[in-house]
């Protein structure tokens, strides 16, 4: 271990155990994208919803539920940072008057469970993109928050180099001798060699872009010929199969008008996974997939594993998800404090009661720079 180029806080690096129980699964593509594979382990495809906010639910049950739930084992922890920034409504947040995301331990914490939940999703793995470490991979995370991608990176790929890219300085000192931090905005010029990079990866970074485009030219530009990108997200978006989850209930008005807000008076997108295959294609990324695997609110589902992303999910909204992403969003836009907790409140209410089946999804998009030559889509 070596210490990291900038300083933050430590991270909790705990596994999470999965469990053995895979349901069937089925990967889907966007219309007029190729699509090649499909991982054996997924835990469930779904076919891509057209809207971001209001995609319709299938039409059969895709998650059998449980009738005996307990919320007693959604608890992480994980130390704290010592940096100041600017302070507001009880959270520490960048100094940029545009920082919707706040970067204090509750988030950290946060990040830090949300990457357990996406390991899970992985099924223990950290990509979806199939990485061959025959030879010493260039690897670079736009966005890498606490680093704990990263390091888990350079753990299970000693041969590979990796380079965590962030704005906030939040990541551990102390870090594998193949993994370095580097405090950048990654919508500026990125100070990486032209096609030099095997692998970009970029997670859960909505809200944070303001053009999508921009930032997947300059992936392109930074990678070599045959290079891959994966963007990665859950979507602040609930669905339900059972009509346990009312059309006007809490949870669907504070996601609606989250996104409304976001999107009107920031001009900023926190739902850009349905549209990033069409952007990757539009930069010149080909072999473009995407994948999408369902996530309960809570551990309501029978099946084994889905009960466990549940229960980590709804852990990830109660302990800071709802209100890290609401309160600089909605007090921007003229809330009160009292206001926002008091609309989460009820959020909270509806999301911990076990007769509630709502799922929201994880989007995997991957693409490829084609080959020197003209090189297009695989068959
Ligand atoms: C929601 S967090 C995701 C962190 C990490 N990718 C993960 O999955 O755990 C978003 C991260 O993007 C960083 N970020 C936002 N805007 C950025 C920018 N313009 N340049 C660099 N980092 C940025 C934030 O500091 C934060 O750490």
């Amino acid at each position: 271990m070596v210490p990291a180029t900038e300083h933050g806080t430590a991270s909790d690096n705990s596994s999470t155990e999965l469990s053995p129980n895979v349901p069937p699964s089925a990967t889907a593509a966007v219309p007029g994208i190729s699509q090649v594979g499909q991982a054996a382990t997924e835990a469930a495809d779904e076919p891509t919803a057209p809207s971001p906010v209001h995609a319709p639910s299938p039409p059969e049950s895709i998650i059998e539920a449980d009738d005996l739930v307990s919320l007693s084992n959604s608890q992480v922890s994980v130390t704290s940072s010592v940096f100041e920034f600017v302070h507001e409504h009880g959270h520490r947040y960048h100094r940029k008057p545009e920082a919707l995301l706040p970067n204090d331990e509750f988030e950290q914490d946060r990040l830090d469970l949300q990457h357990h939940i996406f390991r899970m999703l992985l099924d223990g793995g950290l990509t979806h993109t199939v990485l061959l470490d025959d030879k010493p991979l260039e690897i670079i995370d736009i966005g890498c928050g606490t680093g704990i991608w990263a390091i888990e990176m350079g753990d299970d790929f000693p041969n590979a180099s990796i380079r965590g890219i962030d704005e906030s300085p939040i990541q551990p000192p102390w870090v594998p001798p193949n993994v370095t931090f580097e405090i950048d905005d990654v919508t500026k010029t990125w100070l990486v060699k032209g096609s030099s990079i095997d692998f970009v990866h970029i997670r859960t970074m909505a809200g944070c872009i303001p053009s999508w485009p921009d930032l997947l030219r300059s992936a392109l530009s930074a990678l070599k010929p045959g290079g891959h990108i994966e963007v990665a997200d859950i979507m602040w978006h609930f669905e339900c199969q059972d009509g346990s989850m009312k059309p006007d209930c809490a949870s669907i008005q504070w996601a609606d008008k989250f996104h409304e807000l976001a999107t009107a008076s920031f001009h900023v997108d926190f739902a850009p996974s349905p549209k990033m295959a069409g952007w990757l294609e539009e930069v010149g990324f080909v072999d473009i997939n995407v994948h999408t695997r369902l996530v309960p609110v809570g551990p309501w589902p029978k099946d084994k594993k889905l009960k466990e992303i549940g229960r980590y999910f709804l852990a990830q909204m109660l302990q800071g998800g709802m209100e890290n992403y609401s309160m600089a969003l909605f007090t921007k836009a003229g809330w009160t404090d009292i206001g926002v907790h008091a609309m989460l409140g009820d959020v909270r209410q509806e999301i911990t009661d076990p007769r509630v089946h709502s799922f929201t999804r994880a989007w995997f998009i991957t693409g490829r720079k084609a080959e020197e030559g003209g090189d297009h889509s695989l068959p």
